[in-house]
């Protein structure tokens, strides 16, 4: 079974304590117990001392006098032995007599003896030079009240003791364990799809610590989820535009408007875009199986020229249907650059898409190429309504400008300036925005050349 952590605490504070008490109550006792046993032996020689002054040969064999001296220690519970002068038996109360002779009266002694299971403080003087001698003799159980005393003490600070290291525990498990039940909440929150959730880094370090990992999973948790929505919308998005070209194409075949070599051309260009679509779920399920949220580029020799052409075959028809005029000029000669020709195909088409969008019937389309010092320029124009000059700064926003014009134009999701941008920036490319000579906007796309192959036309 799992204990929470205040009780935990609780029991390990109680552990420490008890043991705490009872090693500092033996050592006490100990100590208590040879004090008050040295206390009790140096009163006692003393007490020899001061009879030894006052029973000398005769007084010992005088019974009067011992009498008297026997009378003034009894109160004390000190019984007195005595032998006197010229040897002979040693007389007094028989426990005490033997207690003496365990110590022996031949000398000053000072001693403590077992008797019968019992322990007694001896103390011994020779008075004379005839052998005359007595003995004081103590029982030692004074010692024994002293240590039951003490027993008592040991055991009232032992339950003071366990009362405040459980208090202590107690109290302390509860500020442990309040962050990291803080901590599992959020985590909880985190799990139920809650990303805004945070937890304050406080507490031990390593409570804090656990607080801190805990925010860094759910920023990373939310960084790459806000990752892969992106790449979705983005799929779906460059998904759009070759599916429009083939239900175009088809539609014409269908309905009779494409017929001999244009239903041939149609049919090719409904393949081409079918492999685009294709190298798309390609894209899908490379991303899903490698956890990446990026498109992969795959930089190579790119001819822009040869690009522009096919990107006007596939926006021709679907520009027709509109009315609109979509005039292509580019160079005759190769215009080499270094890029990704399926992601350049994804930017052009997403500029068109706009374009077309809001180019009225008549009004003009362009794909133009041209060739300057400063490298390949490929620009989308349009004679739309265009874009007003506090729009250019911000044409890249994400979702920015479709905000700004959904109430007044036909407007898509709002993220394909930026994915164009994205792109064109990963490529190594520069993308730019202005008005165009058409009346509308000119999106331009530079790359710098590989090398000086083209000329102008
Ligand atoms: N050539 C253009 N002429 C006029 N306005 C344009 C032109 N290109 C873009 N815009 C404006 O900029 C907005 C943002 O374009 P963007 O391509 O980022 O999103 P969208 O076209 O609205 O949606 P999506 O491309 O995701 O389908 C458009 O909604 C449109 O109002
Ligand atoms: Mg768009």
């Amino acid at each position: 079974m799992r204990g929470t952590l205040a009780g935990r605490i609780t029991l390990v504070c109680l552990g420490v304590a008890g043991v705490a008490v009872i090693v500092a109550g033996l050592v006490g006792a100990r100590l208590v117990r040879t004090t008050a046993d040295n206390v009790l032996q140096s009163s006692l020689s003393a007490q020899a001392d001061v009879v030894a002054t006052q029973l000398d040969e005769t007084g010992i064999g005088n019974r009067l006098g011992v009498g008297k001296v026997a009378d003034v220690v009894r109160g004390q519970g000190i019984s007195v032995v005595v032998r006197r002068a010229g040897g002979g038996q040693a007389l007094g109360e028989a426990v005490a007599v033997q207690a003496a002779g365990k110590l022996g009266l031949a000398a000053d002694h000072s001693g403590r003896v077992t008797v019968g299971g019992s322990q007694y403080l001896v103390e011994t003087r020779v008075v004379g030079a005839r052998g005359a001698a007595f003995a004081l003799v103590l029982p030692a159980r004074n010692a024994d009240a002293t240590q039951r005393a003490l027993v008592r003490n040991i055991a009232l600070a032992l339950g003071i003791g366990l009362v405040v290291a459980a208090l202590a525990g107690f109290v302390s498990g509860r500020l442990l364990g309040r962050p990291l039940r803080r901590a599992a909440l959020a985590a909880g929150s985190l799990r139920a799809g809650r990303r805004d959730v945070r937890v304050p880094v406080q507490g031990p370090r390593e409570v804090a610590e656990v607080a801190g990992s805990l925010n860094s999973l759910a920023d990373a948790l939310a960084v790459s989820e806000a990752r892969q929505r992106e790449f979705l919308l983005s799929v779906s998005h460059e998904l759009r535009t070759p599916l429009t070209a083939v239900t175009g194409f088809a539609e014409a075949i269908a309905d009779g408007v494409a017929a001999g070599d244009d239903a041939v051309h149609a049919g090719r260009t409904i393949q081409r875009e079918a492999l685009r679509l294709e190298r798309l779920v390609t894209d899908l399920l490379e991303l899903a199986r490698l956890g990446a949220d990026e498109f992969r580029l795959d930089p190579a020799s790119v001819d822009l020229a040869a690009l522009v052409r096919d990107c006007a075959e596939v926006w021709q028809l679907r520009c027709a249907r509109e009315n609109v005029r979509l005039s292509v000029s580019a160079p005759a000669a190769p215009v080499v650059v270094v890029a990704d020709a399926r992601r350049l195909r994804q930017v052009v088409d997403g500029l068109a898409e706009n374009a077309l969008r809001v180019t009225p019937a008549g009004a003009p389309m362009v794909f133009a190429l041209s060739v300057s010092a400063a490298g390949a320029a490929l620009s989308v124009r349009d004679g739309g309504p265009g874009l007003a000059p506090e729009d250019y700064p911000v044409a890249f926003e994400r979702g920015v400008l479709n905000k700004r014009y959904r109430d007044r134009r036909p407007v898509g999701s709002g993220i394909g300036l930026a994915l164009v941008h994205g792109l064109v920036t990963r490529m190594g490319g520069t993308l730019t925005a202005g008005p165009a000579p058409e009346g509308g906007a000119a999106f331009t796309i530079v790359f710098p050349l590989t090398t000086a192959v083209s000329s102008p036309p």
